[in-house]
């Protein structure tokens, strides 16, 4: 049951943490290709004893392929998906493209698991905000339904790319030693600042990055009725969210019940020390898997809801190891 598996975008900071992932969880590879842009051509990826090329993506890149895990941005999903299905490859991807698309399951392994059964060679992986509040608030709704959630995220630099992470140190040193660096792959300067999430805005005065939290976590939680409102910014870490959730119920929801259940929850970590004020924070979340959730409380304002706190590694829960979980999903069920 060896599985051949091609990484669309392998250089990118999600790309480079599926690699990781692939190794490190042992996933049944037959054969692993490393696919990026003309750029990236004949660069080379080291990762325990194996060197890999990487190869600039062409029309025949997915013939010998049974599993593409693309995180490449939107545009190249789009490209390419067509020949990826053509080739009767599974493509798993990590962009927007086709998220919303009837014909294609959006997945978070700990809540949907059986939607995998129902593609048609695409399968989506979700938003990372979407997913990271998917994993910790899906257990409560389970108890139960979920009418209202309030959420404001405090997003990483990884979310916008490799390059945007890169560009967060650089302008940090810059700043230090008294400059004025301009940004070039964020809009506006990330290090010591911050600013609402630069997606597209709608006419709704929302970002898309705020409605794909909304609307991604209706359809994986399939429930259209749960109502869901964002605010998503920007702060200068470099690779894992944050978020502060209300999530209101139709009557109340026991305290020491909501703690139980999040204790027990596939991919959550409980992480509440109140005697010493600590609670989850992305230095913590980095490189973990769980999404840490802490400072479960009362609403003072609504005897209905609660709130917590929560932090999980972008690159891995929020992309990657969300992605490679799909994957062995697939892999399983065969
Ligand atoms: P490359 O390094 O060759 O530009 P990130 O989200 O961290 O910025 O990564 C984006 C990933 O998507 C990189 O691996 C990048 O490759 C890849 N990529 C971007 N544009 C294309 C394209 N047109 N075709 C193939 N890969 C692309």
């Amino acid at each position: 049951n060896q599985v051949r598996v091609a990484i669309l975008g392998a250089t990118g900071a999600v790309g480079t943490e599926l690699i990781n992932l692939l190794i490190e969880r042992k996933f049944p590879l037959k054969d692993l290709k490393l696919l990026a842009s003309p750029r990236s051509a004949g660069k080379k990826v080291t990762f325990q004893d194996q060197t890999l090329e990487i190869e600039a993506v062409d029309d025949n890149s997915f013939d010998d392929v049974d599993i593409v895990l693309a995180s490449a941005g939107g545009s190249t999903s789009k490209q390419w998906a067509e020949k990826i299905v053509a080739a009767g490859a599974v493509m798993i991807d990590n962009s927007s493209a086709f998220r919303m698309n009837p014909d294609v399951p959006l997945v978070v392994p700990e809540i949907n698991p059986n939607d995998v059964h129902n593609h048609k060679g695409i399968i989506a992986n979700p938003n990372c905000t979407t997913i990271l509040m998917g994993v910790a608030i899906y257990p409560l709704h389970q108890i139960q339904p979920i009418k209202r959630v309030v959420v404001s995220t405090y997003q990483s630099a990884s979310g916008a790319g490799a390059r945007a992470m890169e560009e967060v140190k650089t302008q940090s040193e810059a700043i230090l030693k008294g400059e004025n660096p301009q940004p070039e792959i964020l809009p506006y300067p990330l290090a010591f600042n911050l600013f609402p999430h630069n997606s597209p805005l709608m006419d709704n005065g929302y970002c898309e990055e705020e409605m794909k939290m909304v609307n991604e976590t209706r359809k994986i939680f399939g429930d259209d009725d749960i109502r869901i409102t964002a605010t998503c910014v920007r702060v200068p870490v470099l690779r894992a969210h944050s978020e502060a959730v209300n999530i209101e119920f139709a009557q109340p929801f026991p305290l020491n019940k909501a703690r139980d259940i999040i204790a027990q929850a596939p991919g959550v970590k409980l992480v509440e020390d109140w005697q010493n004020n600590y609670f989850p924070m992305p230095m913590d979340a980095t490189g973990k898997d769980e999404v840490l959730v802490g400072r479960i409380r009362q609403d003072l304002s609504n005897p209905n809801s609660i709130e917590l706190w929560l932090c999980g590694d972008q690159i891995r829960k929020g992309a990657a190891l969300n992605a490679v979980q799909i994957a062995e999903l697939l892999v399983h069920d065969n």
